[in-house]
């Protein structure tokens, strides 16, 4: 582990990879080999470096999802492309009050996003925290999933499944199916749970244990709240505190409700088509954990954290409004184009099923929102399509200040924000510290890939 102020420097390499899941081999495309890849562990005044190599057929790049470094140049620039065969060497500098937490890094180049996580690129980055929550133990588990044909290899993705946002039919922790793990009674064990599926929404609870949540995306909570189960969209990440009991428990996550096409087309139509319920019915079970054996020694007591910054008691600068829709089914669409699965184009325009954040497609030579770095923004996040949309911004966290299914009293602060099919919710950002330009978009990766993206630049 690096000293504050130290060097980490690791090699990434993007490549295919043979890995073992279940009973069978698969293909599929891994960092450095394995699923996930490495986990790169940093403290806040840190410099990590990594270069980065594409072993892939496609162009790709890293993004370090969550972290709060400048977005330009050598740092976590979503425009960088390195073609096939050639690397790229990042440096991310890990600003000194960098929130501690547990954040992940994954490729980030449009149009391949959601292909290129799904097969298998994605890995944990911990900033560790200077005051860290006495544990027994710590786990990294990264949840994913996918789908392989009978030989094994990545199955292919149906216009349907990108519409919908794919959900793989192999849900995985840390790349094995449904891991046993075990513990003396009486631990106090730090998740560190990653939501790394392209659309898959994860609903998780874990019988006979006692469960605190930590933190959520960012930083921590100033007192860990028991809970019995907690929700992560695409992209979210929970620190859960395990307070383990005797006996055996199912890590498990239920089905989640996240709108269908069924509401834009008529429920009949949309069930027809096999959409009404993305992830299936069934709850899956994740892992299990065995506790047994003599009891460990009590932990000691966990210190409360410093108060979270509220930027509701701050003054807003501009406020602005972005609306996620989902458009271009016309009739068009029943004449044959969906079901010959031409509905959606894949060049340049609205096809016939468009996804667009204020009426436009992601477009990277588009600058579309302009912000005065060193101010506090309002934005409010509008959605009009009858799908759930879970939000992202890069580089800055986003502080909820009205959202329907939250409770606000203490300051909630994520870098994915769901936005529920029909609803709103409002944010606020302190865009700090780095000017320069990135992107937010639909942390369904499919979403984004199809354009719910767009450009904001700090300035
Ligand atoms: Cu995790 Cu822009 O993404
Ligand atoms: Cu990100
Ligand atoms: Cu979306």
């Amino acid at each position: 582990l690096p000293s504050a102020g130290g060097l980490l420097e690791q090699d990434l390499e993007a490549a295919p990879a043979r890995v073992r899941i279940g009973s069978r081999t698969a293909n599929v495309q891994a960092f450095n080999g394995s699923l996930p890849g490495p986990t790169l562990r940093v403290r806040p005044g840190d410099t990590l470096r990594v270069r980065m190599r594409n072993g892939l057929a496609a162009p790709t790049n890293l993004h370090v999802h969550g972290l709060h470094v400048s977005p330009e140049g050598n740092g976590d620039n979503p425009f960088v492309s390195i073609a096939p065969g050639e690397s790229f060497d990042y440096e991310h500098r890990i600003p000194e009050d960098h929130p501690p937490g547990t954040y992940w890094y994954h490729p980030h180049h449009h149009g391949h996003v959601a292909d290129q996580i799904a097969a298998g690129l994605y890995g944990v980055i911990v900033v560790e925290d200077p005051d860290p929550v006495p544990v027994t133990r710590e786990r990294v588990l990264v949840v994913s999933d996918l789908s392989l044909d009978p030989d094994g290899n990545l199955s292919d993705v149906t216009p349907m499944e990108q519409m919908m946002g794919r959900e793989g039919r192999i849900v995985l922790v840390n790349g094995q199916v449904r891991p046993q793990l075990s513990a003396a009674p009486g631990e106090r064990e730090l998740w560190r749970v990653v939501n790394a599926c392209p659309a898959r929404f994860l609903h998780l609870s874990l019988d006979g244990q006692g469960l605190r949540l930590l933190s959520r995306d960012v930083g921590r909570l100033r007192e860990p709240v028991d809970v019995t189960e907690v929700e992560l969209a695409p992209g979210n990440r929970v620190e859960l505190l395990v307070e383990t009991r005797q006996g055996t428990s199912t890590l498990v996550t239920s089905p989640v409700d996240r709108g269908s096409m069924a509401g834009m087309m008529g429920g009949g139509m949309g069930r027809m088509m096999g959409d009404d319920r993305p992830g299936g019915d069934e709850p899956v079970e994740l892992l299990t954990l065995g506790v047994a054996g003599d009891r460990a020694p009590e932990p000691e007591a966990v210190a409360a954290a410093a108060p979270l910054r509220d930027l509701r008691e701050e003054p807003v600068a501009q406020r602005r409004t972005l609306d996620f829709a989902m458009g271009g089914m016309g009739a068009g669409m029943m004449d044959g184009g969906m079901l010959d699965g031409g509905m959606m184009d894949d060049g340049d325009g609205p096809g016939m099923m468009s996804f667009t954040i204020n009426g436009q497609e992601f477009d990277p030579g588009r600058l579309d929102e302009t912000v005065r770095a060193g101010t506090v923004e309002e934005w409010i996040l509008t959605n009009s399509s009858p799908m759930d949309h879970p939000f992202h911004l890069h580089v800055w966290p986003m502080q909820v200040v009205e959202d329907g299914n939250r409770d606000l009293a203490e300051p909630v602060w994520l870098d994915v924000v769901n936005i529920p099919a029909r609803g709103r919710v409002v944010v606020r950002v302190a865009f700090d510290d780095f000017p320069g330009r990135t992107v937010y978009h639909c942390h369904i990766l499919d979403h984004e890939d199809l354009g719910m993206m767009g450009t904001v630049e700090a300035r």
